[in-house]
């Protein structure tokens, strides 16, 4: 063996892995207000929690901002990232007549929408999910102040200060981890055996598929490396998930942040990309492992996707 010779590495990546269909609707409602209206085009907050994403998308001409006060009285839209945004948020834009394009996902609809319908019938709703995600912000958002008590932990089901005879529903953040939901539901169900929830839980297609195949190919690796932003809370779910069953887990952005003092040293690798993180960055990644080993890439396929949704009602008729 001459000592040029690279080390071997067995990559195994997981399927289904990186964009979800809420994100790639979401990025082309973006793309299609561009096209359509030039730009500028405004987004309320990252229109999806990824950097090289939104890189993209302002050298296109979007122009992204955390609040519509910052949005000048304009012509140009202002399109709600796929989070989804507090009623408030609506409001104040019809107020001031701007023309908004909501990009939220219609998964996150769908929970907005539970959420009230629990509340018209007189159910106070519990919202299992993270403080300060803008996911959560939105749906709480679609109730009155104080309508929507947050649950992040199994400790916050013990602490509340709720009678068992309480008109009580729930519902969850779309990209929590399965098992940890499992927890809190279970603990929310065992305390208020009436609580009224949904079918399973909202936690998404995208998430459920990308945590079952993390959880397949992290036992049969060293590593394993997540592609995607540390404000995305799918990407944060799937490194636990990794570390979970066994395998130490890094979040990465691009090649620049791998840690060659953890992964130059391991046989085999498991690849993974949150919903948010585009494809492109993957292959990046790849060829930065191929360049310092022999690598050999196997599939792992938890799932088959082929969801897709059309985009915002706003951009279907002119698009
Ligand atoms: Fe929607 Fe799930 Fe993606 S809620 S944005 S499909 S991660």
């Amino acid at each position: 063996q001459s000592r040029n010779e690279k080390p071997p590495l067995k990559i195994l990546l997981c399927s289904p892995r990186g964009f979800c269909a809420g994100v790639v609707r979401a990025i082309d409602a973006v793309e299609r207000a561009l096209a359509v209206y030039g730009a500028p085009v405004y987004v309320r907050h990252e229109i999806v929690h990824n950097r090289y994403v939104v890189e993209a998308l302002k050298a296109k001409g979007a122009i992204f901002v955390e609040a519509l006060a910052e949005v000048p009285n304009t012509e140009a839209p202002v399109i709600f990232s796929a989070h989804g945004v507090p009623k408030s948020v609506s409001a104040e834009a019809a107020g001031r007549n701007l023309l908004a394009i909501d990009a939220t996902c219609p998964l996150v609809t769908k929970v907005h929408r539970e959420a009230e319908i629990h509340h018209r019938r007189g159910r106070r709703v519990l919202l299992v999910g993270h403080a300060g995600h803008p996911e959560v912000v939105g749906t709480m958002g679609q109730l009155p102040e104080g309508a929507v008590m947050l649950i992040e932990s199994v400790a916050d089901v013990e602490a509340l200060a709720l009678g068992e005879e309480e008109n009580l529903a729930y519902a969850t953040q779309t990209t929590l981890s399965l098992d940890d939901s499992q927890e809190v539901i279970g603990a929310l169900t065992k305390r208020f055996p009436n609580i009224v929830g949904p079918h399973k839980e909202d936690i998404c297609y995208a998430t459920t598929n990308r945590q079952a195949a993390v959880k397949r190919v992290a036992p049969q690796v060293d590593a394993v490396l997540v592609v995607g932003s540390p404000n995305s809370s799918n990407s944060q779910r799937l490194r636990e998930v990794a570390e979970r069953s066994g395998a130490p887990a890094r979040l990465v952005q691009g090649r620049s942040e791998i840690d060659w003092k953890v992964f130059g040293s391991v046989r085999r690798l498991g690849i993974t990309a949150g919903a948010s993180a585009p494809e492109v960055l993957v292959e990046e990644i790849m060829d930065a492992f191929a360049e310092r080993f022999e690598i050999t890439v196997e599939t792992i396929s938890a799932a088959d996707e082929n969801v897709s949704f059309p985009l915002p009602r706003e951009l279907r008729a002119i698009a």
